[in-house]
């Protein structure tokens, strides 16, 4: 059952995860978010596999300068670059592809982790709440811009791997119950008056549970001629700097720190999640599944119900008629490489 169960949590949570080990000699990785927590941890990693080429984000250039310093002083590996790349603006998003295309990179494994948690609302440049464009929006805009680019690297032999960073929360998730009776879902969840603190609250669970949908949508539309293995991990509950805008008092504050002590992964074991589905083999049983452990793991029950599904399909339909007048390639690259369903 896709249920958040305490007792599995706990054991989740206390498992040793496997290290990635696999030749990444020939292929050219890319990590959203790179700067600290699990993205770095994860460059790390793939920087000690010694990839071909090695391209991380950071959200500007003073900090893509030092997450390549960084992450050089961790692992010997001068085939990287840092690109600026500021989810909360589709401008950026737009401006990161096309330099990507400009500097003639390749993508064999695309890493989205870059993520926030608030419970403030709050408005991006491009007038969207700022979760909902961060975590879900723009990550979905920069998966789809993208595809291209990893379809191309794709053989049958090692399919191109799209990984993004959702977690178990998205089981909490528990707003989008009736949004099947919605006019427009994204509208909606965007809307200030809707947005009360409760509905705030979830926010975070939310936009995770809109990457899972997200993954399972597009992987339900990619044909099985184009090997793109696209999944979401569960890095489960890990040290890092999330935390960081939730934390508003100092009772706040000693009590993340207590949860951290007695249950978090390090850092590092939790960045093995990202680090496996985008390098391992086996990503075939991956495609269009939730990993936790690097394992896949059953969804929600509302992602699996009927209305679930529903609101997927519609979810889906509202993100890419956003995501066309942001850039006309988005329509573009669905109908070239998606199916209808
Ligand atoms: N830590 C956990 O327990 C846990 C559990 C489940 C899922 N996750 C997911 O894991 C991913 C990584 O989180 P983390 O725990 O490593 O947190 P973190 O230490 O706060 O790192 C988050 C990364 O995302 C970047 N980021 C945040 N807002 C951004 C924006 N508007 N545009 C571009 N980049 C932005 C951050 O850049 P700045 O440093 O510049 O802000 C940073 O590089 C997230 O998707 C999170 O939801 C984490």
């Amino acid at each position: 059952m896709g249920k958040f169960i305490v007792s599995e949590f706990l054991c989740e949570q206390r498992q040793e995860l496997p290290v990635a080990s696999a030749d990444i000699s020939e292929k050219s990785i890319l990590v959203v978010g790179a700067n600290v927590g699990l993205g770095f941890e994860a460059s790390v990693h793939l920087a000690q596999l010694r990839p071909k080429h090695l391209l991380v984000t950071a959200r500007d250039v003073a900090k893509c300068q030092q997450t390549i310093i960084d992450i050089q002083q961790r692992a010997s590996i001068s085939a990287i670059d840092a690109q600026p790349l500021e989810l909360g603006s589709f401008k950026s998003v737009v401006q990161f592809v096309n330099q990507f295309e400009e500097d003639g990179f390749q993508v064999n494994a695309l890493i989205a982790n870059a993520g926030m948690q608030t419970t403030r609302y709050s408005k991006t440049v491009d007038g969207w709440e700022t979760t909902l464009q961060v975590n879900y929006l723009s990550t979905a805009l920069l998966s789809i811009l993208m595809l291209p680019h990893l379809i191309e690297t794709s053989t049958p032999q090692s399919a191109s791997r799209l990984v993004i960073v959702s977690s178990e929360l998205h089981y909490l998730a528990n707003k989008l119950s009736g949004a099947g009776r919605w006019p427009s879902i994204l509208e909606k969840l965007d809307d200030l008056d809707y947005c009360t603190s409760s509905v705030m609250s979830d926010r975070y669970n939310l936009s995770k549970l809109l990457e899972v949908m997200f993954v399972r949508e597009l992987s339900s539309r990619l044909p099985a001629s184009t090997p793109v293995a696209v999944s979401a991990v569960n890095p489960g509950f890990c040290h890092s700097r999330l935390t960081r805008s939730t934390e508003t008092n100092p009772f706040m504050r000693l009590g993340v720190a207590t949860m951290k002590t007695l249950l978090a992964r390090t850092t590092e074991m939790g960045s093995r999640t990202l680090v496996h589905p985008a390098v391992e083999p086996g990503e075939i049983g991956r495609h269009g599944r939730y990993l936790s452990c690097c394992e896949p793991k059953e969804e929600s029950d509302y992602v699996l119900s009927t209305e679930g599904r529903e609101v997927s399909r519609r979810v889906w339909l509202e993100t890419i008629d956003v995501l066309n007048k942001v850039d006309s390639r988005v329509q573009r690259i669905v109908d070239e490489h998606l199916r209808a369903r």
